[in-house]
């Protein structure tokens, strides 16, 4: 079986190594000379723990290979999965101008009977227009259909995700595609959800917007228990031994980021609203989670009254721990925000920085290790919890800062340890520690 993959991005690239891996022969297509090259050495164009070598590895072997000249590739090709972004529109609707530049090379090109795979995230509905896209520009005479098989990998650890996944889920309009993805997936043992291709997007859809919620949702919840004195995390802890609750995506904090949940929420809400429905659960995690990314800041500015000349030290700014993506990172309002009031910003961040530089090349100083972000700070601001920040224990602060006084917008510190070292420090649902 001859599998191509379009697209080389987080969801692309990660879905052909490890096809790969299990033994399939990949080839994966992008536009970008310079990454195919980089690619074939094993070095991977995004910060993915395992990539590297998984790249690496399978090249050398001989199952992957990496090509910029897509009309080969996809011409015999029995299965090309679509892996390119669906950024979202200034509307919040999903633009598809790469799905479909990909389908129309796709139909340009082929001159076999294939499965188009979409594994990008797309609108309820997408697939079959893609399918009736692709064989309105067919130029050979071939059978070609369309099946919808969405990607649930979490950035940093995407390989493991995609290798152990919990479920694969295809979506299908005959037994013929599940027939050929049953086969693609045969190896991977995981249990399988055989579907059509509307509910396969919506599973998607309704995941990633269902995990949001319950986010925003304890994050609401944490900013209730700073008013009436209960404190979140062990709130959380006691709603996490009721299995239906569970205790994953219960951690409060400044919201969440990255290139999915910002994205797919703003999408579903955007396409109900298109069905003429108003998504409210979406609508008001939506809202919720642009009001707490700058929780920590509205904080620091009741607290100080301005923060012009106050030195800064921002610490963390990638979207979470484990990726040097920024796409909606809460850090990036907030350092604009901190810019605006005339703070002297310092930032520290263990990947993120060379990302931040094209953002921010001036106006913030960069330190390569926390103390050095803390050192004579006045006020510190943590917006990532990377493990590197969690080991500078407050003790440090307190020796480091000027006067120590922190926001922690992702509870990495105990509040007693704040206590002990004498701090002043706020965090999210829980009790302010004043020095
Ligand atoms: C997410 C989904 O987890 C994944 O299944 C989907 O395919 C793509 O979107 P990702 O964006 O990589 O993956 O990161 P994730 O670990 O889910 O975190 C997203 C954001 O939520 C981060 O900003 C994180 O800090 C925040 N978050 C997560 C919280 O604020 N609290 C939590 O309890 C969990």
């Amino acid at each position: 079986m001859k599998i191509v993959v379009a697209g080389t991005g987080y969801v692309g690239l990660v879905t052909g190594a490890c096809l790969s891996h299990v033994g399939h022969k990949v080839t994966c297509v992008d536009i970008d000379e310079n990454k195919v090259e980089k690619m074939k050495k094993g070095i991977s164009p995004i910060y993915e723990p395992g990539l590297d070598q998984l790249l690496k590895e399978n090249f050398e072997a001989g199952r992957l290979d990496f090509t910029t000249d897509y009309k080969n590739a996809y011409k015999d090709a029995d299965v090309i999965f679509i892996g390119v972004g669906t950024p979202e529109r200034e509307d919040g609707s999903a633009n598809l101008q790469y799905v479909y530049g990909v389908a129309k090379q796709i139909a340009e090109s082929l001159e076999k009977d294939c499965l188009v795979v979409v594994k990008s995230t797309v609108p309820i509905g997408t697939n079959d227009k893609i399918e009736e896209y692709i064989l309105e520009n067919l130029k050979e005479k071939v059978k070609v259909e369309v099946a919808s098989n969405p990607e649930f990998l979490s950035q940093g650890t995407a390989v493991k995700d995609t290798l152990r996944a919990k479920r694969i889920v295809i979506g299908v309009e005959s037994k013929e595609a599940e027939g050929i993805l049953r086969e693609v997936y045969e190896r991977f043992n995981q249990p399988l959800v055989v579907t059509n291709r509307r509910s396969a997007e919506m599973i998607k859809y309704a995941s990633n917007d269902f995990l949001a919620l319950k986010i925003s949702f304890i994050n609401e919840i944490a900013n209730l228990c700073e008013v009436v004195g209960a404190d979140i995390e062990d709130v959380a802890t006691g709603m996490s031994y009721d299995d239906r609750i569970g205790n994953k995506f219960l951690k409060a904090g400044i919201g969440y980021g990255g290139s999915c949940f910002p994205k797919d929420t703003k999408a579903l809400h955007w396409l109900a609203a298109d069905h003429g429905y108003e998504l409210k659960t979406v609508k008001a995690s939506i809202e919720v989670n642009e009001n707490q990314k700058f929780r920590m800041i509205r904080k620091a500015i009741q607290r100080f009254d301005s923060l012009k000349g106050l030195k800064v030290a921002v610490l963390g700014l990638t979207f979470k721990p484990g990726t040097d993506d920024l796409r909606e990172s809460p850090s990036i309002p907030n350092v604009r925000r901190l810019i605006e009031e005339g703070a002297e910003v310092r930032a520290y961040d263990p990947v993120g920085v060379d990302n931040f530089k094209r953002i921010y090349p001036k106006d913030i100083e960069y330190v390569s290790a926390p103390e050095d972000a803390i050192r004579d700070a006045d006020v510190a601001f943590v917006f990532t919890e990377w493990d590197e920040i969690k080991q500078v224990n407050l003790k440090r602060y307190k020796e480091l800062m000027n006067k120590p006084v922190i926001y922690d917008g992702r509870n990495c510190y105990d509040l007693d340890e704040a206590v002990d070292a004498g701090v002043e420090y706020y965090s999210v649902g829980r009790k302010d520690i004043i020095a």
